[in-house]
C-alpha cells in the first residue's frame, strides 16, 4: 500500500516547506508536489514532523506494570508523537545481563511505537555489556528508582574503556543530597568528573537530563559530550512544590526559579529534549516516589513555547529527532528523506487543549501540568508507513 500525506508544511533540510510526501512499504519514497497514492492525509495548516525520538523514558516493563507497560506506554508515546522510544534499564530486577535484555527486548515488540533499549552498567557486568552489544550504556551516578547504581569510584572509567568509544554512555550524574545547594554542586562535581575523564579518553559521553546552566557549561568543556534537558525542568521550579506536594519528587529536583531561568539560557549549547518520562501511581507518589510522565505533554509544552516566541520550531523538531537519531546512531530514522522510515507526527500548530491526566495514556493517570492550557497538538501519527493515530484518536 502507498500512503501520500498531502499540502502540509513539511520539516525537510533543516527547514519547513510545503511538500507531500509519499510512503511506499513503510519507507518514504518521494517528497515532491501533487504526489498521489493508494491513500491520502489531508496535512493542510499541519505541521509535518519526522516520527519524534525520546531518547529517555522508564516504560516499567518487565517489573512495575502495575505502573505502566509496554502497552500503555507506547500508546503514551504514539499520542505524544513519538514514533521511537529508548526505555531505561532501571526495571526491577535491572536490566544487566545480556539474557535479560533480549527478554525485555521480546516483551518491548507489543508497543505500538519502536522501544529500543538501553543496557545498565553495574560494578561488575563489563562482560556482560560486551554481550549484549547495546547501541548506549547507562550509568547511574547517583540513586534512582530501583537498585541501579555505581559504587566503585573505578567503575566509571573501566566502563569507558570498556564500551565502544563511538556509542554513548549515557550518565545519570546528579547530586543525591535533600539539601538544594548541595545537590547542585555535587551534581556538577559528577558531572565535571565524568566529563574530564571523557575528554581524557576522547569517548562519546550523554549527559541524562542536566537541570541547571551549570552542568550544561561544564559539559561543553568536553567535545564528545552531548546534552539532554528534560521539559519539567524549564517548565517547572521549586515554586511548583507547593501547589503538586508529593507529585513535584522528581531526581534531579525541580530547582530554583532563578536556576530554571538560567537554564533556559543556555539552550543554544544543548544536544535534545528527553521526556525521562518515568510514570508512577498515585499511591506511589505519595509515598515519596520521585519521577514525573512526560510523554503526552512535552511537544505540547515546546510548542507552546514556540508560539509565546521564546523558542524556535525549528530548534525544537531537531532536537527532538535527527539530533537524537546522530547521537544514538539509529539508522535512518528521525529525518523526512527519501530511503528514510516512514515515521511521521503530524501536529496542529494552532489547536489549544488543557491538560487532563484522567484523558491521558500513561497508566498513572495524571500530570504535573494537571489544567495547563497548551497549543499544539499531535493530530496523527504514522509509524513504518501505517497511520497508528488518526484525527486525535488510535485506530
Ligand atoms: O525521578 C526519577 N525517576 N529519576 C530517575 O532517575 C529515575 C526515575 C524513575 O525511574 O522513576
Ligand atoms: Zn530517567
Amino acid at each position: 500500500m502507498s500512503l501520500v500525506i498531502k499540502n502540509g508544511t513539511a520539516f525537510i533540510n533543516g527547514h519547513f516547506e510545503k511538500k507531500d510526501i509519499c510512503i511506499e512499504d513503510g519507507i518514504i519514497t518521494n517528497i515532491g508536489s501533487n504526489l498521489k497514492a493508494d491513500e491520502k492525509i489531508n496535512a493542510t495548516d499541519m505541521l509535518v514532523l519526522p516520527g519524534l525520538i525520546d531518547p529517555h523514558v522508564h516504560l516499567r516493563e518487565p517489573g512495575q506494570e502495575y505502573k505502566e507497560d509496554f502497552v500503555t506506554g507506547g500508546r503514551a508515546a504514539i499520542a505524544g508523537g513519538f514514533t521511537t522510544v529508548i526505555d531505561m534499564p532501571n526495571n526491577l530486577p535491572p536490566i544487566v545481563t545480556k539474557k535479560r535484555f533480549e527478554e525485555k527486548a521480546k516483551l518491548a515488540k507489543k508497543a505500538l511505537c519502536d522501544v529500543l533499549l538501553h543496557f545498565g552498567g553495574t560494578d561488575k557486568n563489563f562482560d556482560e555489556v560486551k554481550k549484549a552489544d547495546p547501541l548506549s550504556l547507562k550509568l547511574y551516578l547517583a540513586k534512582t528508582t530501583g537498585e541501579m547504581m555505581l559504587h566503585n569510584p573505578d567503575s566509571l572509567e573501566h566502563h569507558y574503556e570498556n564500551f565502544p568509544s563511538n556509542r554513548p554512555i549515557v550518565l545519570h550524574a546528579c547530586g543525591d543530597s535533600s539539601d538544594p545547594e548541595t545537590n547542585v554542586k555535587q551534581s556538577c562535581e559528577k558531572t565535571e568528573h565524568a566529563i574530564s575523564l571523557a575528554n581524557k579518553m576522547k569517548r562519546h559521553i550523554h549527559l541524562a537530563h542536566a537541570s541547571t546552566k551549570s552542568e550544561v557549561l561544564i559539559a561543553q568543556k568536553c567535545k564528545t559530550c552531548t546534552v539532554e534537558v528534560a521539559p519539567h525542568h524549564l517548565f517547572l521550579s521549586v515554586r511548583d512544590e507547593s501547589r503538586l506536594g508529593p507529585f513535584a519528587k522528581v531526581y534531579p529536583p525541580l530547582r530554583s526559579e532563578q536556576k530554571r531561568i538560567y537554564l533556559w539560557q543556555s539552550l543554544e549549547m544543548v544536544d535534545c529534549i528527553a521526556t525521562d518520562h518515568a510514570p508512577h501511581t498515585t499511591e506511589d507518589k505519595e509515598n515519596g516516589a520521585a519521577g514525573l510522565p512526560g510523554l503526552e505533554t512535552s511537544l505540547s509544552l515546546m510548542l507552546t513555547a514556540c508560539d509565546q516566541g521564546l523558542l524556535d520550531k525549528i530548534w525544537v523538531v531537531q532536537r527532538m529527532s535527527e539530533n537524537i537519531v546522530d547521537i544514538f546512531n539509529l539508522k535512518k530514522k528521525g529525518r523526512l528523506k527519501k530511503g528514510y522510515a516512514g515515521d511521521i507526527t503530524i501536529v496542529d500548530p494552532k489547536r489549544e487543549w488543557e491538560v487532563c491526566g484522567s484523558d491521558l495514556e500513561t497508566k498513572c493517570k495524571w500530570s504535573p501540568f494537571e489544567g495547563k492550557k497548551l497549543k499544539g497538538k499531535v493530530h496523527t501519527v504514522i509509524r513504518n508507513g501505517n497511520p497508528v493515530y488518526l484525527e486525535y484518536c488510535f485506530i
